[in-house]
């Protein structure tokens, strides 16, 4: 018997509505596949707890959290506590403090008519971005000196250390190589001189332990228009923090939206749990409506799957996610359909279970 501990925070807004259809999934897996057991162990935290208890999580939550296999959440930050506490003091903290240094997002476009871009099929978009998840422009590290006087100065400082840099350089290489994918290094060394100069520099060394890995090396600015008028030239890709941020909205974006979109927060070295989670936020404007799209939520349970070795009941979890918009017919609406958040989960578990 395989068993997982799994640490669920749902967070705020539609977090906890996509969650609960995440879970359902899992559940379903476990009854079927009776050499499996997953266990869940739900937290409170987030703007609420904020609001109650002056924290976004408990003092302890590290410690707490540290004993589970994976944490899968759902989204964090509402208008009722500032954005730069209810996102710094938990997801950048669990990110931070569980040295979940990789954030994976995979990118596909899963059915043509899902792209606003013309012309472009499914063989046109495919990739994987690799983005820095634990330093670079999130450091955290700056100054507010002066403050609300005339003379005013705010300082935030980006950091980038050598063994950051390497190792996010280094895992996207590993990457790409095993697959035998192109790699593409996005940076800005035109205008940052420090960090972007540095960065582009490790790209080139880590490289030339690499002599089969074919690389391509873009400016952001450049990066982002090829994102939506020549996605083909991308297939791993790795970035800094901020940019990874970015790029990967776009990347949404040009395959169906935030509804799709999935990442996974990774420490390679196993040393500490990962963390699952959708790309998109608490979306506020659909919150309690029973209308947001689990489909990244979904997504982010078969790369945990994936994670824990599972890796055929991970690959069952995204065929039954082409499945479901080639159907057409349990769409949320941001996909143009009428389903609820609940209707496209259950029909989802039914055609899993029919078809493995
Ligand atoms: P958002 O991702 O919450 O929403 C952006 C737009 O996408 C909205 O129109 C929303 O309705 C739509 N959308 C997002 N997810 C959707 C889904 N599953 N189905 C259908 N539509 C969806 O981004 P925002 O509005 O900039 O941020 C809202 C809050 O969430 C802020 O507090 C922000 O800091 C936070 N945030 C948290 C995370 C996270 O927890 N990982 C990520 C991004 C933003
Ligand atoms: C994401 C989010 C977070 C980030 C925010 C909420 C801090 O936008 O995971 O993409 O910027 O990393
Ligand atoms: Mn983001």
């Amino acid at each position: 018997m395989k068993s997982f501990k799994i640490a669920l925070i749902p967070g705020d807004g539609i977090g906890p509505e996509v969650v609960a259809e995440g879970v359902k999934i899992l559940k379903a897996i476990e009854e079927k596949d009776p050499s499996l057991s997953f266990s869940f162990t739900e937290f409170p935290w987030g703007c609420e707890y904020y609001l109650d208890h002056g924290t976004m999580m408990d003092e302890n939550a590290l410690d707490i959290l540290k004993d589970y296999d994976a944490i899968y959440l759902g989204a964090v930050g509402y208008p009722s506590v500032p954005d730069h506490i209810s996102l710094r003091d938990l997801l950048i903290k669990i990110r931070k403090g569980f040295d979940q240094y990789v954030n994976l997002r995979p990118i596909a476009l899963l059915h043509p008519e899902l792209t606003p871009l013309k012309n472009k099929k499914e063989k046109d978009i495919d990739m994987l971005v690799i983005r820095e998840n634990s330093e670079g422009e999130y450091s955290g590290a700056g100054e507010w000196l002066f403050k609300d006087q005339p003379e005013e100065v705010v300082l935030q400082t980006g950091v980038f250390s050598r063994k950051g840099v390497e190792r996010i350089i280094r895992y996207a290489y590993e990457e790409a190589s095993k697959t035998n994918r192109t790699l593409t290094s996005i940076s800005k060394g035109n205008a940052l001189n420090y960090s972007m100069v540095f960065w582009d520099q490790i790209f080139e060394e880590v490289g030339r332990e690499y002599p089969n890995v074919e690389t391509y090396s873009y400016l952001v600015d450049a990066a982002s228009l090829y994102f939506v008028s020549q996605p083909e030239r991308f297939e791993v890709v790795v970035t800094s923090n901020l940019f990874g941020d970015i790029v990967t909205d776009i990347s949404a974006a040009i395959t169906g939206g935030l509804g799709l979109a999935t990442g996974a927060n990774i420490n390679p070295e196993r040393n500490y749990p990962s963390m699952f989670e959708p790309v998109h936020g608490s979306a506020p404007d659909i919150a309690g409506k029973g209308v947001a799209n689990p489909i990244a939520a979904i997504w982010s349970v078969s790369q945990m799957l994936d994670f824990f070795g599972l890796e055929e009941w991970g690959s069952a979890v995204l065929a039954t996610i082409k499945k479901i918009i080639r159907e057409e017919t349990y769409l949320t609406p941001d996909l143009g359909g009428i389903a609820s958040t609940q209707e496209l989960g259950n029909h989802f578990v039914e055609l899993l279970m029919k078809d493995n």
